[in-house]
């Protein structure tokens, strides 16, 4: 778990450039994204130890608004710039290294009992939304209140309702993370 978690800060940090182990640890005690990501770290921590979920699960929606089923598996380096209502429905794949922003949710589709697989670096931006047990790619890029039904090739941007693919190749695997 501490792994994860120090890759989480890391990149819920970065953006701040903190110089020091003061203004690191001033950083997590203060920043919504910092106590989201131990949060619901800790929540998914009891859950493969078959602890109950309960406290951290509460919390997370009390403060925060965000719901994460205990069986989704979510790869280190999660960034949450704006941890407010977003939804992580069971059986959610997320890959390392992915930046969700606000009111992202990752939800069932009627008949399938498991949620979306997303890779590595996807970016999903503000109030993205994926139905069902859709692929989306590597360093792919959803844009603003779009709404997943298909699979999103890796390194594609796709945008709209329900969201299609504006530009197969966003050049964001060319970028370091
Ligand atoms: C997806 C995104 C990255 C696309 O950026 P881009 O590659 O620069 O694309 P453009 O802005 O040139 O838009 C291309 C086309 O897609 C449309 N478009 C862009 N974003 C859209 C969206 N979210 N929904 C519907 N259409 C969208 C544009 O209107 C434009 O259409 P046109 O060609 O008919 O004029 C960007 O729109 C986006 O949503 N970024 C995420 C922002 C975000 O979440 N920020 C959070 C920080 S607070």
């Amino acid at each position: 778990m501490f792994e994860t978690l120090k890759a989480d800060l890391r990149r819920n940090l970065q953006d701040y450039r903190p110089t020091g182990l003061f203004r690191t640890v001033a950083l997590c005690l203060t920043l919504n994204s910092a106590h989201a990501v131990i949060l619901l770290r800790f929540q998914l921590w009891c859950a493969r130890h078959r602890l109950p979920t309960f406290v951290p699960a509460k919390i997370l929606f009390w403060f925060f608004k965000i719901e994460v089923s205990k069986h989704a598996a979510i790869g280190p380096g999660l960034r949450l710039p704006h941890p407010m209502g977003i939804i992580i429905a069971p059986g959610t794949v997320i890959g390392r290294n992915c930046d969700l922003y606000a009111d992202v949710r990752m939800v069932l589709s009627h008949g399938n009992p498991k949620g979306p697989v997303v890779g590595d670096h996807v970016f999903l931006g503000d109030g993205a939304k994926i139905v069902g047990r859709v692929a989306v790619g590597d360093h792919a890029v959803i844009g603003v209140s779009s709404v997943v039904t298909k699979d999103v090739p890796a390194c594609a941007t796709a945008v709209g309702v329900p969201a299609k693919v504006i530009n197969p190749q966003n050049g964001r695997n060319l970028e370091s993370d």
